[in-house]
């Protein structure tokens, strides 16, 4: 069959690298993907939110399956236009999908169906969002109600920088129609985890556990990133755990989406805050983690295609996945300056050695080929991906391939999965 993944950056590389595994597959292609990736597919210059031009291009190449990475084109509605057009498509529709691209949309949701969360209320008027904090006190949560490419989310250690988070949310509109509701809530301390699982709507088939690590610097200090490496298994979710992850959050959200009338299938994220045991919401999204997916899926010993293909077709039958008795870390190698300002287009050198180490991946992320090298192009570039008997062992193989490449400025941390050797 003929695959298109949606996409270009570690998580699409990974996706394509994994759906390449599979016996079933002849041909994939992918738009607009990256240098890495095209080293396994079909690149094809159209951007992810170019709907239209990728039905188009789907209809005309017959493919048989498109997997959508980002979750940009989901909420504009990719999966309805695809499924207007007949074409088998993994993710969820534009209904289904706000349950990321609206904050409201998900706690009310949450409120419904007692999901466990923190405690909010929605504003569409900033008097009554400024009172609703001097009320509550901080420390306070403020979310601008949209999608602001994960920089929605102010967690404030005082009212003032609530209040600075409102005025610059609602009154100077800094994430444009993304701040014309906010949704403000407790904050939750505790350990955080990513949940995934596959769903058709009815039926769930759960992954295995993974964490990721969100700051910038070594010992979580600096502003929040899209994820600067990530490890599976996460301790933290224990057997039971899952479990009760399964059974109170994953299981309450689909049934209850369902019951709403906009069902969601394809993968659910959930982002737990974990205390003392329990599990609470902080957020969902509606595709795979950047980068919790390159350890997941390096860990994933099952066929990816057949899950996929269920899913789409809202007949998911299969109840487990088989996963390799090995741990995974993915270490982001970044440029420096990131999540702010940074250089492009640095010439990346090690790419061939490090290809050549054993139990370890480079999946590109924003890389670009200029005269004839791979250079730098995004924040996050790299994602050193290594598999060994123990998360201390994927620790190690992941660096040994970080130390072998190489850019001016590069920036990563030293300290991932260093929260799962502390258990
Ligand atoms: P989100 O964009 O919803 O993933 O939020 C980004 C990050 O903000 C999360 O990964 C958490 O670290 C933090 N966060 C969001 N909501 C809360 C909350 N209610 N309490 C504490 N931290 C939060
Ligand atoms: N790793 C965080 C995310 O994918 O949103």
């Amino acid at each position: 069959m003929k695959i298109l993944v949606v996409g270009g950056g570690g998580r699409e590389h990974t996706l394509v690298w994994k759906i390449s595994q599979s016996p079933l597959v002849d041909k994939i292609y992918c738009a607009p993907g990256n240098p890495g990736i095209a080293e396994l597919a079909e690149c094809v210059h159209i951007g992810a939110d170019e709907i239209t031009a990728l039905r188009e291009f789907a209809q005309a190449e017959e493919i048989d399956l498109t997997v959508v990475g980002p979750e940009v084109p989901l909420t504009m509605g990719i999966v309805d236009t695809f499924q207007a057009a007949g074409l088998e498509i993994f993710g969820p529709d534009k209904a289904a999908a706000q349950i990321e691209g609206s904050k409201g949309f998900s706690k009310d949701l949450m409120a419904r169906y007692n999901i466990p969360t923190a405690a909010y209320q929605s504003f569409t008027d900033h008097a009554q969002a400024v009172a609703y904090i001097r009320k509550q006190g901080a420390p306070i949560v403020v979310k601008a109600d949209g999608l602001a490419a994960g920089k929605g989310v102010i967690v404030a250690m005082t009212e003032e920088q609530a209040i600075a988070a409102v005025d610059d949310i609602m009154l100077d509109q800094v994430f444009g129609d993304a701040g014309a509701s906010v949704v403000i809530e407790e904050f939750m301390d505790g350990e955080e985890a990513s949940f995934f699982a596959f769903t058709d709507g009815k039926n769930i088939l759960p992954l295995a556990s993974s964490q990721d690590h969100k700051r910038v610097n070594d010992n979580d200090e600096g502003p929040n990133t899209g994820g600067m490496g990530a490890y599976s298994p996460a301790p933290v979710v224990t057997d039971e755990l899952h479990q009760v992850i399964v059974d109170t959050i994953v299981k309450p959200t689909v049934d209850g989406m369902a019951k709403d009338g906009c069902p969601y299938s394809g993968i659910l994220y959930v982002g737990l805050m974990i205390k003392d045991g329990q599990p609470r919401v902080v957020e969902y999204n509606a595709r795979f983690g950047d980068p919790e997916a390159q350890p997941l899926l390096m860990r994933m010993r099952s066929d990816i295609v057949p899950v996929l293909q269920a899913c789409a077709r809202g007949k998911l039958e299969q109840d487990s996945i088989e996963w390799h008795d090995k741990a995974a870390v993915c270490v982001v190698m970044a440029s420096g300056g990131y999540p702010a300002a940074y250089e492009k287009g640095l010439p990346i050198s090690g790419l061939d050695d490090a290809a050549k180490i054993d139990d370890l991946m480079v999946f590109h992320a924003g890389t670009a080929l200029k005269d004839g090298d791979i250079v730098n192009q995004g924040g996050r570039v790299l994602g050193v991906t290594g598999l060994g008997n123990s998360v201390r062992d994927a620790i190690d193989k992941a660096y040994v391939g970080v130390k072998v490449i190489h850019w001016e400025n590069v920036h990563y941390r030293n300290d991932i999965g260093a929260r799962a050797l502390n258990r």
